[in-house]
Formats: C-alpha cells, sequence, structure tokens
C-alpha cells in the first residue's frame, strides 16, 4: 500500500484534543506503575513478563491489543507500558486519523521504541489501516510523491515502534489488522472489591476523607467501572461538603447516588429504561438491537458498547440470535411482575 503525497503539505495531525481534554479530570488518578494499578491481574502478569523481556533485550515491546468495555484504564495502561519501558507515548484515536499522510506524518515523528496509542483502532479508515500494515510488520511506508506518469514511489524506513491499539469492540477489527497484534489482552470489569481500592486510592489523592463503608457503596454502585467510580466519588464528594460534614460515609454515599437517581446495583435511567421499553413494549424479548435503541432514542452502538456488557454481568439481560431479552432478576430489580413463557402462551 501506498500513501500519495501529492502535492499537499502535511501538517502535524490532530493528535486528538477532545480525547486529552475530556479525560483530563481523570489524569491526576491515573496510576502510572504496574504496582500502583488495582485490578486486572491477568493481563498485568502478562504484561510485566513481556516488558521485563524486551527491556532486557533492549527491544520495542511487541504491538498490543487492549480491548474491553469502556473506562476500565485502557489509556491508563497504556502510560504504564511506556513509563515502564522507559519510552515516549503519542496518544491519538482512529477517529482523528482521517487520511494515509496523518498516519504517515505520526509514524515518522517518532523515535526509536516509542508507542503509538490508537484509541477507538476499529474507526480507522480503510486506507489508513493499510498503511499500518506494512508499518507494523516491516517498519516501512511506501510513500508516493508526485502524480501521474512522473510519480516516484520510495519506502521510508521508521523507527522500531510499539503500536498499542485500544477497542471496545475486537470483533470490528478486520483480521489482518488483529493479526499482527502479538499480545491481545481482554480488560475485564472490576469486582465491587477492587473498585473500592480504586476508590480509598483517588480518595487519599483528592485529599477528600472517606470511611471504608463509604468507597464500598460507590463501589458496588460503579458497574465494574473505575471512570465511573472516579467520577461518582467526585460527587458524592460534593454532596458531603454541603449537606453533611465533608467525610465520605456510607450514608452520604446513599443519599448522594439517590439523589443522581443510581439505584444500589449501580443502574442508571437508561438502563431502567431500557430493561423497561423490553418487558413493556416487547413482552420480555426478544427484540433486535436497532428497534430497542429507536425506542428509547439511543445509539445502538451506545447500548452494545457503554449499557448491555453490565447489564449482562448482573444477569438481568441475554443476547439471544434472535435478539435481547431480559430474564426473570431484572423484572423482580425492577419490581415488575413476570410473566413466563408459558404464562404468556395462556394469556
Ligand atoms: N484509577 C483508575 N483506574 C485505576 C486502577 N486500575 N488502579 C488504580 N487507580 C486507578
Amino acid at each position: 500500500m501506498s500513501i500519495d503525497f501529492g502535492n499537499d503539505i502535511y501538517e502535524e495531525p490532530i493528535v486528538a484534543k477532545t480525547f486529552l481534554t475530556e479525560d483530563s479530570s481523570e489524569n491526576s488518578l491515573r496510576p502510572h506503575t504496574l504496582k500502583e494499578y488495582i485490578g486486572q491481574e491477568k493481563a498485568k502478569e502478562n504484561l510485566s513478563i513481556f516488558i521485563e523481556a524486551a527491556r532486557r533485550r533492549t527491544e520495542s515491546l511487541d504491538h498490543v491489543l487492549l480491548h474491553g468495555p469502556p473506562g476500565l484504564g485502557k489509556t491508563t495502561l497504556a502510560g504504564i507500558i511506556a513509563q515502564e519501558m522507559g519510552v515516549n507515548i503519542r496518544i491519538t484515536s482512529g477517529p482523528a486519523i482521517e487520511k494515509p499522510g496523518d498516519l504517515a506524518a505520526l509514524l515518522t515523528n517518532l523515535n526509536e521504541n516509542d508507542i503509538l496509542f490508537v484509541d477507538e483502532i476499529h474507526r480507522l479508515n480503510r486506507a489508513v489501516e493499510e498503511i499500518l500494515y506494512p508499518a507494523m510488520e516491516d517498519y516501512a511506508i511506501d510513500i508516493i510523491i508526485g502524480k501521474g506518469p512522473s510519480a516516484n514511489s520510495i519506502r521510508l524506513d521508521l523507527p522500531r515502534f510499539t503500536l498499542i491499539g485500544a477497542t471496545t469492540r475486537a470483533g470490528s477489527l478486520s483480521a489482518p489488522l488483529r493479526d499482527r497484534f502479538g499480545v491481545t489482552l481482554r480488560l475485564e470489569l472490576y469486582t465491587p472489591r477492587e473498585l473500592a481500592r480504586i476508590v480509598q486510592r483517588s480518595a487519599g489523592i483528592l485529599n477528600a476523607p472517606i470511611e471504608e463503608d463509604g468507597a464500598m457503596e460507590i463501589a458496588r454502585r460503579s458497574r465494574g467501572t473505575p471512570r465511573i467510580a472516579n467520577r461518582m466519588l467526585r460527587r458524592v464528594r460534593d454532596f458531603a461538603q454541603v449537606k453533611a460534614d465533608g467525610v465520605i460515609t456510607k450514608e452520604v454515599a446513599d443519599a448522594a447516588l439517590l439523589a443522581l437517581e443510581i439505584d444500589y446495583l449501580g443502574l442508571d435511567p437508561v438502563d431502567r429504561r431500557m430493561l423497561r421499553a423490553i418487558i413493556e413494549n416487547y413482552g420480555g424479548g426478544p427484540v433486535g438491537l436497532d428497534t430497542l435503541a429507536a425506542t428509547i432514542g439511543e445509539e445502538s452502538v451506545t447500548l452494545e458498547d457503554v449499557y448491555e456488557p453490565y447489564l449482562m454481568q448482573l444477569g438481568f439481560l441475554t443476547r439471544t440470535p434472535r435478539g435481547r431479552c431480559v430474564t426473570r432478576k431484572a423484572y423482580e430489580h425492577l419490581h415488575m411482575d413476570y410473566l413466563g413463557q408459558e404464562q404468556l402462551e395462556l394469556s
């Protein structure tokens, strides 16, 4: 695959500005070393071996694909890998790399062993993705200079770099791209105990006094996700300061989360609307994802990536070939009468 530079002058591509500002409030809470990073034990154990081996050989780390639901720490982990390898990291995202030339400029500006982190890598366009194949495999890109009969192709060698790709949907990656990653790590939802430790750590950094029960209450309602736990912690801290004596107790956390319409399992209004719609409009399912999304006015991808993983982990929702179904457990949680399949057929 070649890049046609034509006569355009390529400026330094956007290195995901929105991405950096959006996450800036999270940055202060991010751990910087694997030791500080709580949870994801399997991924950490494997990574520490690969990092150590690459360091001993003074080589770049093999390309790494991180996948799993949003908010679990993929970017954080990429930053930690860079820190532990002692190299620089450039952060960008699939949609920010619009043209092959954007990617070429990014790649040619890397130093030996540097890391290029591409978030939402499943959203790279086809032309850009094809530049990545030789870049990942041979550390080279082919560039066409000029247009028409006088065009010339030159091969440009790249430094040996590590690509870290992150995606919420590994299934959307093309096979050729997926196959070029030497290491694939799946991040799992966190347990309440792990989240409670993360909340305690974050509260320490924010200088917010917190009781163990208070941390556990936030953890239990954070749907397995550190980003949500840290966001809730900030809101609960506001309540503790304004409505109580500043200490985050279980009672304060309870009251704050009730006011934010987060129930005791962490379900928010969208989760509840989604489950209710399946029950009230489609008899508990099955209903197709797009139909459901249209019914409640949300995007299908948001439901699939953000809402469903936790609802499925709770055992409230199942995905079947014919569509989504709500389980008896979900009816019970919503205090709605469960009509089993046999009863439905009789009625
Ligand atoms: N903050 C966000 N995610 C974290 C994690 N996995 N460990 C420690 N602090 C975190």
